[in-house]
């Protein structure tokens, strides 16, 4: 399967799909990456791994329907089958969901429908949940609301700060989000509603 990435940032998420491509344990590849922020470190990894990295500037974009008119350009240049959101912090609008049906998929470190947003981690540590996790899931036009496809708890410990919790849901994430798209990538994905059922391997 022929993965686009669209990233905001750090790119840890892309680094473990990327690794897991190359490792054979996803059935698949990433072709290009995608980015709104031109600092964004993933470019930087996806060069380093030889995979196109490409920065689409907002701001040189009139307006957000032209912005992702140029991201659905970009990817189908690649032929990409699915797209994959990893630390991508816009919203995608209907003509790339449209594109790929049920083949967007984004990642988001806490247990949806709670403490959806760009701050997931930080909203639960504050609550004082005892229980969080990372969630994979189709998107839609609304954040962080598309059917489910993997969750995986992670306990909140007594002494756990913020960045110790972060860095136990990164971790989770990187396993998590490389195996969700290993399912796809086999066809081992059903979709009914909002029913998401994963086949073992
Ligand atoms: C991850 O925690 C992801 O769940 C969230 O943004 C973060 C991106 O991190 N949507 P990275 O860029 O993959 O390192």
């Amino acid at each position: 399967m022929r993965f686009g990435v669209l990233i905001s940032g750090s790119g840890t998420n892309l680094q473990s799909i990327i690794d897991a491509c190359a490792a054979g344990l996803i059935a698949g590849e990433v072709v290009v990456v995608i980015s709104n922020r031109e600092d964004a470190y993933g470019l930087e990894r996806a060069k380093f791994a030889g995979i196109p990295a490409i920065f689409i500037d907002p701001r040189a974009c009139d307006g957000a329907d032209d912005y992702n008119h140029r991201v659905r350009e970009a990817l189908e240049l690649e032929s990409v089958e699915c797209v994959v959101m990893a630390g991508y912090m816009r919203l995608l609008g209907s003509e790339v969901l449209g594109a790929w049906p049920m083949r967007v998929v984004n990642i988001h470190p806490a247990l949806l429908p709670s403490f959806a947003g760009a701050h997931g981690i930080g909203d639960a540590f504050d609550y004082g949940v005892k229980v969080t996790g990372v969630t994979v899931h189709f998107a839609d036009e609304v954040f962080d609301q598309g059917p489910i496809i993997a969750q995986e708890a992670v306990e909140v410990l007594e002494d756990d700060t913020l960045g110790t919790l972060e860095a136990r849901i990164h971790d989770v994430e990187h396993r998590l989000y490389p195996a969700a798209l290993a399912a796809l990538a086999d066809g081992r994905v059903t979709v009914e509603g909002r029913k998401v059922r994963v086949a073992a391997r």
